[in-house]
């Protein structure tokens, strides 16, 4: 697994202000949508392309087009929809799909609910968004879905990262290639599974809810 925290001072600032508690759910949403597509920059610095010949107004040319097949880009819900629209302002050919993931309370195992997504996933580069990499279960079982239908190359946006979910990503999925890119990597998770110091519980924060 490759973890690439994205350092610039504007990922910085936009976090801070998710973090704040005094930030309300339409500037939340907003920052977060803002912030994805900071994260997205770097999340595709190795989209594929291909060469395609232009005619600019002025000369004949060469430059690069995205390539097909068309990337996907996988929200799991809920929080992850809330990273859906900056992420494909910056894919304009993304095909989009769904994964609803849930957790058993007993077993603590994930598993998933609902899916939207075309069957074979084989040569497709794959994106997941999902705001917050806590405990780690969910983005590990939604990546082995993905993994089960043909993805060979999944990419993990997330807003923010514990290291104990980054621990059990490197774990569970040692040997497969998978690219996580964050913002910031915290200090732990608590007992209730929410990550230190964070940003609270994204969902709520996202839609209100809280
Ligand atoms: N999910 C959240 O929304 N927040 C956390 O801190 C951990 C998991």
């Amino acid at each position: 697994m490759r973890l690439h925290v994205v350092d610039h001072p504007l990922v910085a600032h936009k976090l801070t202000t998710l973090r704040d508690q005094r930030t309300d759910s339409a500037t939340f949403r907003r920052l977060a949508d803002e912030l994805v597509t900071l994260l997205a920059y770097e999340a595709t610095r190795d989209v594929r392309t291909e060469t395609v010949d232009i005619q600019t107004p002025v000369a004949r040319t060469t430059g690069v087009k995205l390539a097909r097949p068309r990337p996907l880009v996988v929200p799991i819900l809920r929080a992850g929809l809330g990273m859906l629209d900056g992420m494909v302002r910056l894919l304009p050919t993304a095909e989009v799909g769904f994964l609803g993931m849930i957790r058993n309370e007993e077993t603590l195992e994930a598993s998933t609910y609902a899916s939207r997504m075309p069957e074979d996933l084989s040569g497709r580069q794959v994106y997941v968004l999902d705001p917050m990499l806590a405990t780690g279960g969910t983005l590990v079982a939604a990546i082995q879905e993905l993994i089960k239908r043909g993805a060979d190359d999944v990419t993990a946006v997330v807003l923010l990262a514990a290291p104990e979910g980054v621990a059990v990503v490197e774990r569970e999925l040692a040997g497969t290639p998978v690219t996580v890119v964050t913002a910031a990597v915290d200090d732990h998770l608590d007992e209730q599974g929410y990550i230190v110091p964070g940003l609270g519980d994204a969902g709520d924060r996202l839609y209100g809810s809280a």
